[in-house]
């Protein structure tokens, strides 16, 4: 397979058109076939359940070149069953997670030439998404859903990749307690819309939203989970009903668990404690896992001992083990990462 002539390793995180994407319809209480498609456009209705009340939901994983060249992904029935949960909630029909793994499959063989090769620092951004497509002019769910996948070769989510970034503790919520920050919604994004704007022109990379209710909890940032690392290494994450349950922060969990034999706890945060922390990380799909050297709490700066210049040792640890089964230098757990070409 001949590679498309991109310059894989200077590539953002950003959107770039690709040969094929996957389409299935729900009509008349049934999802179709599905099949690939050219069009990169989509034409509905004005009045589309999506238009109007936000009625979409979508999914973000990846596909890479491991070490032995394998095309592969990192557990995407999780995704698959994450998209059923977000879909519940907002009264839409759950696209079939067996089908969801598959249709990912089939777009990602469709643009293989798209895989950035081992080692270039990036991947192939998977997004699956569903929106309601026929009219409701009323406040209710749509009847009709597309549900889409395309693919997009990215690099680094934060610019620098492993450099350290600074964030800001955010005076916007991102998600109200009973709400929806535990699926992903489109809806949650646009919230955060206007605080990462803000954050961007103070500086900051992104924000760290506090719990709704009291504001004195950590929650998590517009697209990634925290991890942080007392000083006897201990991880510590957020628990939280009304942040994403990251399927990068659960792995993480788990090889710190079992296989870095750390302590690991996964309990409420608060503010007043951050200080304490030796380390302090993002994660997710698309931040992987990006290290944060400081946090500014309205002036008041809390900085980690690891500093500006490179990652915590604790976090390149965890980054280094996670990566690792990732791209298939380390055995991991069966069925983590599944092969598609
Ligand atoms: N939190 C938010 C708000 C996100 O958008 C994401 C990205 O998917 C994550 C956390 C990380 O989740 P995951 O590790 O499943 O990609
Ligand atoms: C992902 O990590 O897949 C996300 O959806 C986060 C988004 C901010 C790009």
């Amino acid at each position: 397979m001949e590679k498309k002539d991109i310059d894989w390793a200077n590539i953002g995180f950003g959107y770039m058109k690709t040969d094929k994407r996957y389409v299935s319809w729900y009509r008349n209480g049934a999802w179709d076939d599905g099949e690939l498609t050219d069009s990169a456009e989509i034409t509905l209705n004005e009045c589309a359940g999506v238009f109007q009340y936000a009625q979409t939901i979508f999914e973000g994983l990846k596909a890479y070149t491991a070490e032995d060249g394998r095309i592969v992904m990192f557990r995407p029935d999780l995704n698959a069953a994450r998209m059923t949960d977000s879909a519940k909630r907002l009264e839409m029909p759950p696209f079939p997670e067996d089908r969801f793994v598959e249709a990912v499959k089939q777009v990602v063989k469709a643009n293989e030439a798209y895989v950035p090769p081992y080692g270039s620092g990036a991947t192939l951004y998977i997004r699956p998404y569903m929106m309601g497509t026929n009219p409701v002019i009323g406040v209710k769910p749509a009847n009709e859903y597309m549900f889409r996948i395309f693919v997009t070769p990215v690099g680094p989510y934060f610019k620098g990749g492993a450099k350290p970034i600074v964030i800001k503790v955010s005076d916007f919520d991102r998600a109200a307690p009973h709400g929806t920050g535990n699926i992903k919604a489109g809806l949650n994004y646009a919230m955060s819309l206007h605080a990462i704007v803000t954050a961007h022109e103070e500086g900051f990379a992104e924000n760290m939203y506090l719990d709704a209710g009291s504001r004195t909890k950590v929650e998590e940032t517009g697209g990634a989970n925290f991890i942080f690392i007392t000083k006897d290494k201990t991880l510590v994450t957020p628990l939280s009903d009304s942040i994403l349950p990251s399927i990068t922060r659960r792995s993480i969990c788990y090889v710190a668990e079992h296989i870095l034999g750390m302590k690991v706890e996964h309990r409420e945060v608060y503010l007043d404690e951050l200080k304490d922390f030796a380390e302090c990380g993002l994660c997710g799909t698309a931040a992987v896992i990006s290290p944060v050297g400081k946090i500014n709490d309205h002036g008041r700066e809390i900085a980690f001992p690891a500093g500006m210049e490179e990652m915590g040792p604790v976090t390149k640890e965890l980054y280094d083990t996670l990566t690792g089964i990732q791209m298939g230098r380390i055995e991991g757990p069966k069925d983590w990462v599944v092969e598609i070409a």
